[in-house]
């Protein structure tokens, strides 16, 4: 990678139709590796992450963390590696050189806020920006603020920031959360592992993306039980050192191209998934009528004549079905042979995808957090914007099976999150190309 982010004004052009057949290599998640970065915070010694995918929020939290002083470097590609091969980064916080996080970077990636556990850890002081509104809902941090208090920080929100402070160090203590957060759970993980004593966390995030970054924090020094679980155990440790660690396959690029596969129809391994990290999904998609093969590669996904049946689901905490393949299922189920419904549970306005689909010839209707989805027999081609991430995606996945051409604006959203969409759908026979803007 040279460190430069792919076009803001591209866009994506599927001509929809074709079959999919052959393999999908599946990255190192994203989820998993913006916290693992954050964590080479925590120490003055060299953390290298294997398996980083090549997007672009791994670039900006790169920049990011440049700021408050951690050397980043990626290793060359060694003779023989194809570009679908995940990359190998160093990150080294020698020194702290600034313990404030403003607004012109937290805006940029809302995980970006997360640096404000290690800091405060580290150096007993920091200030980090809010990140104010979000497309897909409100996202407050008051679970954050909630968890550093029980480890006896002092906060203040001022002026768009908040700041904590525990000048002599932060203390174990006990933190239970009112409902389950992946970001707090990461936050507080960090914190309590250079923390004075001992630390429990009840309704903890049980994602494997924290089990992750426990691992991780593990080969760094820290000692941490319950991972997987809703209740984490931490001791806190004077000093955490460097480690080696390798970034855990994405379980939503791998639902996401499971769901391509099943709409399109066709016969995909997806290469390195690993089938507990979404078993939820892949038991949907088997209700769906699609065919889910767990094989020494990875997972064969295959649809060959079937119809897609409609599904009833509700997204919820791991181990339920994830809000982030929400809109791709939705996407499915347009055309499925009868009325789906899909409730959201995690986040209040993650529908944005709804009024692109109805481009598309998509019959949704919305009430409240809940969508009813009458399948149609075909979908048509259309011109549609690209509004979040997961949105996106679900777009892609709705023009491989639109007759004619779809063609996506914005895909910066996508760029953040999936590392060469087009390529890898292409291999397959998928008609998607990049235009470049
Ligand atoms: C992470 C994921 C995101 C995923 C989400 C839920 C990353 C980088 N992002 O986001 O892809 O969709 O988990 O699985 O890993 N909340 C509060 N107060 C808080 C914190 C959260 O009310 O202080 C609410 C949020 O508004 C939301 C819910 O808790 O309704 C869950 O959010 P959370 O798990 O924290 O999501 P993120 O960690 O931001």
């Amino acid at each position: 990678m040279t460190g430069s982010q792919r076009g803001s004004m591209d866009k994506i052009r599927i001509v929809g139709g074709n079959r999919l057949n052959g393999t999908i290599p599946i990255s190192g998640a994203k989820n998993a590796a913006l916290p693992l970065m954050i964590a080479s915070l925590l120490t003055d010694e060299v953390l290298t992450l294997e398996n980083l995918p090549r997007l672009n929020d791994v670039v900006t939290l790169s920049r990011i963390l440049g700021n408050h002083g951690v050397d980043f470097s990626i290793d060359g590609r060694r003779a023989g590696e194809t570009g679908m091969t995940g990359q190998t980064a160093h990150l080294r916080a020698r020194e702290i050189v600034d313990t404030t996080a403003p607004y012109e970077f937290v805006r940029q990636m809302r995980a970006s806020f997360w640096v404000i556990g290690p800091l405060l850890a580290r150096m007993g002081e920091a200030k980090v920006s809010l990140p104010g509104g979000c497309a897909i809902g409100t996202r407050p941090v008051d679970f954050f603020i909630q968890g550093l208090k029980a480890l006896g920080a002092d906060i203040d929100i001022d002026g768009g920031y908040v700041h904590a402070r525990a000048l002599n160090g932060l203390k174990g203590g006990h933190v239970r959360f009112p409902h389950v957060s992946v970001g707090a759970t990461h936050v507080v993980l960090m914190a309590a592992s250079l923390a004075a004593g001992d630390t429990v966390i009840e309704n903890a995030a049980r994602e494997p993306e924290i089990g992750d970054l426990a691992d991780c924090l593990g080969k760094m020094g820290a000692k941490i039980s319950g991972a997987g679980t809703g209740t984490l155990h931490v001791t806190g440790v004077p000093r955490l050192s460097g480690a080696r660690h390798r970034i855990l396959p994405d379980r939503i690029e791998t639902g996401t191209y499971a769901m391509a596969v099943a709409m399109a129809g066709g016969d995909v391994t997806l290469e390195g998934a690993r089938p507990e990290l979404l078993q939820a999904a892949l038991d949907v998609l088997r209700g769906a009528g699609v065919e889910v093969a767990e094989t020494n590669r990875g997972i064969r996904i295959a649809r060959n004549g079937a119809g897609l049946k409609p599904v009833d689901v509700e997204t919820a905490p791991f181990p339920g079905f994830p809000t982030d393949l929400q809109a791709q299922l939705m996407a499915l189920m347009c055309r499925a042979d009868g009325t789906s419904t899909i409730t959201e549970t995690i986040f209040e306005n993650r529908f944005m995808h709804v009024q692109e689909l109805a481009r598309l010839g998509a019959r949704i209707q919305l009430d409240g957090q809940q969508a009813t989805i009458d399948g149609v027999e075909r979908l048509t081609g259309a011109e549609v914007m690209a509004t979040d991430l997961r949105a996106s995606v679900s777009l892609v996945i709705a023009g491989l099976a639109a007759e004619g051409e779809t063609v996506i604006n914005r895909v910066y959203h996508l760029d953040r999150g999936f590392e060469r969409l087009e390529e890898k759908l292409s291999r397959c026979g998928g008609d998607v190309t990049r235009l470049v803007g």
